[in-house]
């Protein structure tokens, strides 16, 4: 894949606000590359982050055939920016893409497009606890047509956010309600594909739990309404005993997450058991109640772990862990951030560092 490069006029240096927040400021380019039935993959491109042309008919604004993926780079101490595991990425990316029904990109070129866009805005990178370069790949149908079939032609790009920490608070605690109304995702849907409509459909069970004063939902499974899936857009773990890490089993519907997977590594490393099983949420409930649960947290790319301070159910709350963050998910946030900061050696292999493109002087703010 040969990537022409152009130039961007708006070359001023790169200042960032304070406080950064998550997700609503974007770097000076994108990638971009185009794919058309019978001609495949073409025009790989990094420019100017212009808005981008679509027929209002475009196939993606009526169906939805849309796949992404979230990965970070952080900075290192060596001022080189590391990406974590992003073969994961584009593995998972391929998958979305196959359930989707749109054409796959080679996981090679998937991390060559990261690789080249992350070097040329290294200037972007944030410092300091919880700031990374959020980095956001997409691929889009853009053939013009309301017919319900497979679209003719994609755009793939990517677009970068210097990112601070996902929660203001920072590392503390969020209340959690167990969502009864809305699923996430049915057996045999698209659960398991990072696509869009899966968090459009979220929304409003979200907005309704905000509204009651929580910050996520905690999803069931569609047939039984009974077993614990994920919390928000991140994958739940509880900690039994202070010792043993239990996370929901893949069942299909679950995203498997980047940052579960990595726990599930990580965390026997550091002396905890894992187990991965089916989790009845009155059953998880109760043990928070009797305290075998000595901890909850959540795991996801943007907030890495989350612990989680109260469940809530049924107009009742049940506080885990004292309602404070708990010495397992400090310790494998700890770990694992590590990790990705490029503080710790890193015996997995997970990480890759990125040389900038261009020479960059890193913390004038
Ligand atoms: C629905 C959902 N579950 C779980 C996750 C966590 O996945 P990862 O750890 O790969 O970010 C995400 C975020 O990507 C998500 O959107």
């Amino acid at each position: 894949m040969q990537i022409h490069i152009e130039p961007i006029t708006d070359t001023s240096p790169v200042t960032l606000p304070e406080p950064l927040g998550f997700g609503n400021l974007f770097t000076r380019r994108v990638f971009t590359r185009r794919y058309e039935a019978g001609r495949g993959w073409h025009d790989a491109s990094i420019g100017p982050r212009n808005n981008i042309a679509l027929d209002p008919g475009a196939h993606v604004l009526h169906c939805g055939q849309a796949i992404f993926e979230g990965t970070k780079a952080y900075l290192r101490p060596d001022g080189r920016l590391g990406l974590f595991r992003p073969e994961a990425n584009a593995e998972r990316f391929n998958r979305s893409a196959e359930r989707l029904a749109m054409p796959g990109v080679a996981p090679a070129e998937f991390i060559a497009a990261i690789e080249a866009l992350v070097a040329l805005e290294h200037a972007w990178a944030p410092r300091g606890e919880g700031a990374s370069l959020y980095i956001r790949p997409v691929m889009i149908a853009t053939e013009a047509t309301l017919e319900v079939r497979a679209s003719r032609s994609y755009l793939h790009y990517i677009v970068l956010s210097p990112a601070g920490p996902f929660f203001a608070s920072g590392f503390q605690p969020v209340a959690v309600r167990v969502e009864e109304q809305h699923v996430r995702a049915a057996p045999g849907g698209t659960g398991a594909a990072k696509t869009i409509g899966n968090y459009a459909g979220s929304l409003a069970a979200t907005e309704a739990a905000r509204a009651a004063g929580y910050q996520q939902v905690l999803w069931l499974d569609a047939q039984e309404r009974r077993f614990v899936e994920e919390a928000g857009a991140m994958n739940v773990a509880f900690v039994y005993g202070g010792t043993e890490v239990v996370t929901p089993a893949l069942s299909g519907s679950i995203l498997p997450g980047i940052t579960r997977d990595s726990v599930l590594r990580l965390a026997p490393d550091l002396g905890y058991a894992v187990r991965e099983a089916r989790l009845d949420v009155d059953e998880v409930l109760a043990d928070i109640t009797a305290g075998r649960i000595t901890e909850a947290f959540c795991m996801g790319t943007a907030a890495v772990i989350v612990p989680i301070g109260r469940f809530g159910r049924h107009a009742r709350d049940v506080v885990v862990g004292g309602g404070v963050a708990g010495p397992v998910a400090t310790r494998i946030y700890r770990a694992l951030t590590d990790i990705q900061y490029g503080r710790a050696d890193d015996p997995y292999g997970w990480t890759r560092a990125v040389e900038p493109a261009v020479s960059v002087v890193h913390g004038a703010a």
